[in-house]
């Protein structure tokens, strides 16, 4: 196993992400995604997050709907760091071909930017605020955020969302996001995660939508937050 946690690491390490295909429905993907880290509570506190279709609110731009979601970062709007890494396992894909995930590559977008914009974005705060599907179920939190930080490796962390970000300098935050749009139009990779699989992304380099919308409400997948980023693999063992 710990052959296959090198060979994502290496898929990771290349492009941002990995989808690991064709896994026993009994595959422990708790335990194998902590060889990233430890992991993080999600909006309701629990360990993992159900990403289905929630009555009432199909249309809210977010894990609970069945709409597209727009091009974000994951719990941009936290307090603390975002998850570093972010895991979905499929239960039940959308049987319509619908509900593909799309990903563009941040670090390569902010190589685009001047050495001057590189520079702002980790100097002006923007406030962060939930998306308005998870307001409807009580979770609204808002926070200051720069667009560039550093964890405390020195590894940056990019925070985009396509519908908040609000803050003063508006013309600037603008003008940026046109850019970002822009730049995911031309370089996004568009995927379609089958049953029995497990994509894994590194949240703090890669920007991710939900691309195309579903009819399928059985649609099922469960999500992971994972905290930290570790230095050294461990040897993979079942529960
Ligand atoms: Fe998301």
């Amino acid at each position: 196993m710990t052959r296959l946690i090198e060979i994502c690491q290496k898929k990771i390490d290349a492009q941002g992400f990995v989808l690991i295909q064709n896994l026993s429905s009994d595959f422990d993907y708790q335990t194998f995604v902590r060889h990233w880290g430890s992991l993080m509570p999600q909006y309701d506190q629990n360990l993992q997050w159900n990403v289905q279709v929630k009555t009432g609110i199909t249309d809210a731009k977010c894990s609970l709907g069945s709409v597209e979601v727009p091009p974000h970062t994951e719990y941009y709007e936290g307090e603390s760091n975002p998850p570093h890494y972010l895991a979905l396992w499929c239960i039940h894909p959308a049987s319509c071909g619908g509900g593909k995930i799309a990903f563009a590559d941040g670090y390569r977008f902010l190589e685009t930017l001047s050495v001057e914009e590189k520079k702002y974005l980790y100097q002006a705060k923007y406030i962060y605020r939930s998306e308005i599907g998870l307001r409807k179920i009580n979770v609204d939190i808002a926070h200051p955020h720069c667009i560039l930080t550093k964890n405390s490796s020195g590894k940056d962390i990019f925070r985009f969302n396509t519908t908040g970000m609000e803050a003063g300098d508006l013309t600037f935050i603008h003008e940026f996001r046109r850019k970002f749009l822009n730049f995911y139009e031309m370089n996004r990779h568009e995927l379609y995660q089958p049953e029995n699989s497990l994509l894994i992304w590194d949240n703090y380099r890669m920007v991710h939508a939900r691309s195309s919308s579903f009819t399928d409400e059985k649609r099922h997948l469960v999500r992971l937050w994972i905290k930290e980023s570790k230095a050294k693999l461990k040897t993979y063992s079942r529960k």
